[in-house]
């Protein structure tokens, strides 16, 4: 489905493709990922509206050094990433507030489409229509979909017989397990080359805070999920029964982000009755932290060649640009 929700104004009017899956599905997967154990639920279900505010709140803590080492190396490397980007399409995966995406734009004005793909459906329209108001002269469109499965390409006219270069910033690529990271990237390449952001394997004093912070924001984005349920599931989550963690596992390289039981209790959603213990965790994400070797190996595997790799001095960050081969 497809509609353009504004008109007559000064800039391009944005696009939006709307693939966002129904409440069933969400229902669905927030009942199978509780009756398994450990519990768990796949993070895509974290944004909604403010699940998206509090991630863009976490973004600017000191304790977060993702985003600013990310942005500081696309300022820094800018015009060089930009003689890849050809003149045809950019796809940014997991667009969020499409933020990182105009240092990319300001270098190469020769871009002519930019497609935003996220899941949080309000959020990602308000960013891509705050960037065709910035962009005046850019097509910029809103894909709702979840990059986890095979992108609509025979849907979207804007994506075919072009030149077209994906963009997935933020480390996102770690919320996957690693054989769900070589599929999403199999999906990317049917697309074309991709520039991608991973955060490298550091010691848990540096990678523990970013994840758990001293305001509680990380703790809060967690802890929104039950919000969510309650109001869109009809759930009777009480929040002051629950808390949250962020644990680095060395021997998997993985944060593991959870909401944790402080009482046996019995949660309802609809007519299901969920039993958590005391102590009990919910998982609610994975962070997969990887070498510049072992996520070229993992790249190598879906079908790319990794062809440059730009690196922060303190070795905190990697963003790779890799070609379809
Ligand atoms: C960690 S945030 C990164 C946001 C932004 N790209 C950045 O680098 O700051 C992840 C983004 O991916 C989106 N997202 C998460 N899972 C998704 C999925 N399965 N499909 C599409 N978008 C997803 C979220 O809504 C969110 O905007």
């Amino acid at each position: 489905m497809t509609a353009t929700l504004n008109s007559q104004l000064h800039y391009r009017p944005v696009k939006l493709y709307d693939f966002q899956p129904p409440l069933e599905d969400f229902r669905s997967a927030v009942l199978e990922g509780l009756q398994r154990f450990p519990k768990s639920i796949s993070p895509q279900f974290l944004y909604d509206k403010r699940g998206s505010e509090l991630f863009d709140a976490i973004c600017t803590l000191p304790e977060y050094y993702l985003t600013r080492t990310e942005v500081q190396l696309l300022q820094d490397h800018a015009n060089e990433i930009a003689t890849y980007l050809g003149n045809g399409a950019l796809v940014e995966f997991g667009s969020g507030s499409s933020q990182k995406v105009r240092l990319l734009l300001d270098a190469a004005p020769q871009v002519q489409t930019y497609i935003g793909l996220d899941i949080s459906r309000q959020h990602l329209y308000e960013a891509c229509t705050a960037l065709a108001q910035d962009y005046p002269g850019l097509e910029a469109i809103a894909l709702c979909t979840d990059y986890t499965q095979p992108l609509p390409i025979a849907q979207i006219p804007e994506l075919q017989n072009r030149h077209t270069i994906g963009f997935f910033p933020g480390s996102s690529i770690g919320n996957l397990e690693p054989a769900e990271a070589v599929k999403f990237l199999q999906n990317a390449a049917v697309l074309g080359d991709l520039i991608i952001g991973v955060d490298l394997k550091k010691p848990a004093s540096i990678l523990e805070p970013a994840y758990d912070d001293a305001q509680g924001i990380s703790a809060a984005f967690a802890l929104n999920l039950l919000t969510r349920i309650n109001r869109e599931l009809g759930a009777d989550f009480d929040l002051s029964l629950f808390t949250y963690r962020a644990r680095y596992d060395e021997t998997f390289g993985r944060i593991e982000m959870q909401i944790v039981s402080l009482a046996q209790q019995t949660v309802h959603i609809g007519d299901a009755k969920i039993r958590f213990g005391n102590g009990e965790t919910l998982r609610t994400e994975y962070s997969y932290k990887y070498t510049s070797d072992e996520f070229q190996m993992l790249a190598m595997a879906a079908g790319f060649q990794p062809i440059q790799v730009w690196t922060d001095a303190q070795q905190l960050f990697n963003i790779h640009y890799l070609k379809r081969l």
